[in-house]
């Protein structure tokens, strides 16, 4: 078994990749180090710039998770600062937001980056299409998952391992997981 530190403060995502990446061989350890979270329109730049931090301090091999929910009648926001509006506005604003709104087609992004020490990051990116739900559904998940549908039902009325075959996060990571399979 490979392990593989995941830099996240999210306990959340550490077992959404563990569960994931445990088909693969790869068991995942978090560490909650943190790395400063730049400003920018995309989740590219920050996932870059977090992995390879991360992997200098920490001198080990690193992954970083940066995700996003793009809803696309409010022009994609909340987008790169998905953290920020949940903590401020959570989904309740966001439902309110989104009332009298007949396109509630959204989008979950998720990428991963992966960097050695003293190395360069490498990136993988994975996203689901869904649409934003009338009103919360489910105890399941965390974060927007309440809210965020797919295929009638919200990921938080589905089955952890249900969520974990759909989601962005599953997509990138698989992703991820064949680069390393064929890299190393
Ligand atoms: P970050 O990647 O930690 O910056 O997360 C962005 C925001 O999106 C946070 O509020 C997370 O709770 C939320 N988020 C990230 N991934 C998911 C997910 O899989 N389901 C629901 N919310 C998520």
């Amino acid at each position: 078994m490979r392990k593989i530190i995941f830099v996240t403060g999210n306990p959340h995502k550490v077992r959404e990749a563990s569960d994931i990446l445990s088909h693969v061989g790869i068991t995942v350890e978090q560490n909650n180090c943190g790395y400063p979270e730049l400003q920018e329109d995309e989740l590219e730049p920050i996932a870059r710039f977090g992995a390879r931090w991360a992997a200098d301090k920490l001198n080990r091999e690193v992954m970083v998770d940066d995700s996003g929910l793009f809803i696309e009648a409010l022009r994609g926001f909340p987008g790169p600062y998905s953290a920020y509006v949940f903590d401020t506005l959570g989904n309740a604003r966001i439902l309110k937001l989104m009332e009298g709104e007949t396109n509630r087609r959204a989008i979950f992004r998720c990428v991963i980056g992966y960097c050695r020490p003293g190395g360069e990051p490498y990136l993988f990116s994975g996203e689901v299409t869904g649409e934003i739900a009338d009103e919360m559904r489910g105890s399941g998940g965390f974060g927007y998952d309440p809210i965020f549908e797919v295929g009638g039902a919200t990921f938080g009325e589905m089955e952890e391992e249900e969520k974990n075959r759909l989601s962005h996060r599953y997509a990138a990571l698989s992703e991820f997981a064949r680069w390393l399979k064929e890299k190393y």
